[in-house]
């Protein structure tokens, strides 16, 4: 029963995007990113609400075009499972966050049917766009591996995204978007690190998923607003779409890489959904 409650608080901690105090004077400085070139990552889109206060649609998440009309993100973003569409809006093909391209409209909104909270796993969601996507320019889905894609340590996978910089740094203004590569961490090497950032509250079981992915090191990691955005790696000459943005103690920690939603195990679910969804 205790341990329950521990872990409630652990995972309650590393989700809400406020962890654990960062201990003082420790900066974690920049994630370890650089301004990405126009149209190299061209599944890359930002998820928008209306926000009153500044009478305009804001950027809250990443999300990756799998198909022309259909884009994947983190369940974490989107607020209810019974989410209505109009409340969000699409902004693709273009690295800078407010450059004035049109906005893309929302028809279809997908929770994952198992999604709790992040740290519990199946932190995805669909959104289905009015339009298709297709056609302009920096404009581009990504593959889905549905075949186990053995991503090792040694692949080139990255990240990208609008978030933070650091941990309490948002990305300025121009709002270019960000790129970092990071390795994969295996998720028993993974699992372990994050037994020791909570050894403070006795964590049984795994806290790391089979569901889930992590990548990252020092200094380079996915922060705060890059959720729901990609983690793709390049194997054989193809980008493939391998994790969406989940969670994290932190960011850029040593001992905490960031948690990704593992795109392999939901490749038939979200290939279903396309399908049944035309
Ligand atoms: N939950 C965060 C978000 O909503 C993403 C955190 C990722 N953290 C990390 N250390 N990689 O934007």
């Amino acid at each position: 029963m205790l341990w329950l409650v521990l872990s409630t608080v652990f995972l309650g901690n590393s989700v809400a995007g406020s962890p654990a105090p960062v201990p003082d004077g420790e900066l974690v400085g920049i994630i370890g990113g650089d301004s990405a070139p126009q149209g190299k990552w061209p599944w890359q889109v930002s998820l928008r609400v209306y926000a009153y206060h500044w009478a305009s649609w804001v950027h809250i998440c990443g999300g990756s075009l799998v198909h022309p009309r259909w884009v994947l993100t983190a369940a974490h973003c989107i607020s209810r499972k019974e989410a209505d569409p109009s409340a969000y809006r699409i902004h693709a093909g273009d690295v800078y966050l407010y450059g004035g391209k049109a906005l893309l409209n929302v028809s279809r909104v997908i929770v994952h049917p198992d999604y709790v909270s992040a740290g519990l796993g199946a932190d995805i969601a669909l959104l289905q766009l009015s339009d298709a996507a297709e056609g302009a320019a920096n404009v581009k889905p990504v593959r889905l591996s549905s075949a186990p894609l053995e991503v090792t340590p040694e692949d080139q996978c990255w990240v990208t995204g609008w978030g933070s910089i650091g941990m309490h740094e948002p990305l300025p203004p121009p709002y270019r978007l960000q790129q970092v590569a990071v390795r994969v961490v295996e998720n028993g090497v993974c699992d372990q690190l994050y037994h020791n950032v909570s050894s403070e509250h006795h964590q049984l079981g795994k806290i790391i998923q089979d569901d889930m992915l992590c990548a990252g090191t020092e200094g380079r990691d996915s922060c705060y607003g890059d959720s729901g955005g990609p983690l793709v790696c390049k194997v054989k000459h193809v980008w493939y779409l391998v994790g969406v943005v989940s969670w994290g103690y932190g960011c850029g920690w040593r001992d905490a890489p960031g948690v990704y939603a593992r795109v392999q195990t939901y490749e038939p679910w979200i290939t279903r959904q396309i399908q049944s969804h035309p």
